[in-house]
């Protein structure tokens, strides 16, 4: 793992530097994209630099991690929409190459197993972008979610829908209970994984992820299986990091071995 410990003001450029240069010597690159607030700087300042002409998403497709049951993609509290409003809509995509599980499946079973099907036959996810939950979830994989888990229906904790609740004008009620969500072994397979957490409020999670034992308990420590992972964190997510001292000096000295 890469722990990257930045000032807050500095997330989205670092990780927005990541997709650029992806997309710099991969125009075609396929990206996952996480909604949430905290990938929301990355959207920003990617959609500032197509804006500039640096940057186009023109040839790239995108992949969603999760979405709530239930709710159509004309709703704007449905994670499509609230995608499409953050970046798709803003940015130069081409017409359906961003897509995400339907939540409004008749068969939601054969929905997961279809998206699934979508994403490897695009080849699988070159970078995934991440948030994680308060409850240690990444995308919906709530704990007691499996290891290897594939795209698939989950029911959200009740913290996630306290968590979530902001968006649905503060009504818990209103957070829909299920949703559909890229296993965690869906999310291994991503070549590439950015993990973005600011805020003394992820700061437990993030303890767990870069250092706790690996456990159903705590989803996100799934991602120390995974081959190449980024975790970018400001001052307030690292505080409960052990060796934060440690991740500091590595990024450093960087330099003297690259
Ligand atoms: C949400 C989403 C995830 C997101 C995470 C963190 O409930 N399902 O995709 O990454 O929880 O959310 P936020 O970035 O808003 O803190």
């Amino acid at each position: 793992m890469e722990i990257v410990i930045a000032e807050a003001g500095a997330v989205g450029a670092l990780v927005a530097d990541e997709v650029h240069a992806l997309l710099a010597r991969q125009p075609e690159a396929v990206l996952g994209l996480a909604t949430g607030s905290s990938p929301l700087s990355v959207y920003d300042e990617l959609v500032r630099r197509v804006e500039a002409g640096e940057l186009s998403f023109a040839r790239a497709r995108g992949f969603m991690l999760d979405e709530y049951v239930g709710l159509p993609a004309d709703d704007p509290r449905s994670y499509r929409a609230v995608i499409d409003a953050e970046l798709v809509s803003r940015a130069d995509f081409a017409p359906d190459a961003v897509q995400g599980p339907d939540g409004t499946a008749v068969d939601l079973a054969a929905a997961c197993l279809a998206y699934e099907q979508t994403i490897a036959e695009a080849g699988g996810v070159d970078l995934q972008i991440l948030g994680v939950g308060t409850a240690g979830h990444i995308a919906f994989n709530e704990p007691s979610s499996s290891l290897a888990s594939r795209t698939r229906v989950k029911t959200l904790t009740m913290q996630t829908r306290r968590d979530n609740a902001c968006f649905f004008d503060g009504d818990v009620e209103a957070v829909p209970r299920h949703c559909i969500t890229q296993g965690l072994g869906t999310i291994l397979e991503s070549r590439h994984a950015i993990v973005i957490a600011t805020g003394e409020k992820k700061a437990i999670a993030v303890r767990e992820l870069v250092e706790g034992a690996i456990s159903a308990r705590w989803p996100c420590t799934a991602l120390q299986l995974h081959p190449r992972v980024t975790v970018v964190v400001d001052a307030a997510a690292a505080s409960r990091l052990e060796l934060a001292d440690y991740y500091r000096e590595v990024q450093e000295h960087r330099d003297a071995v690259e």
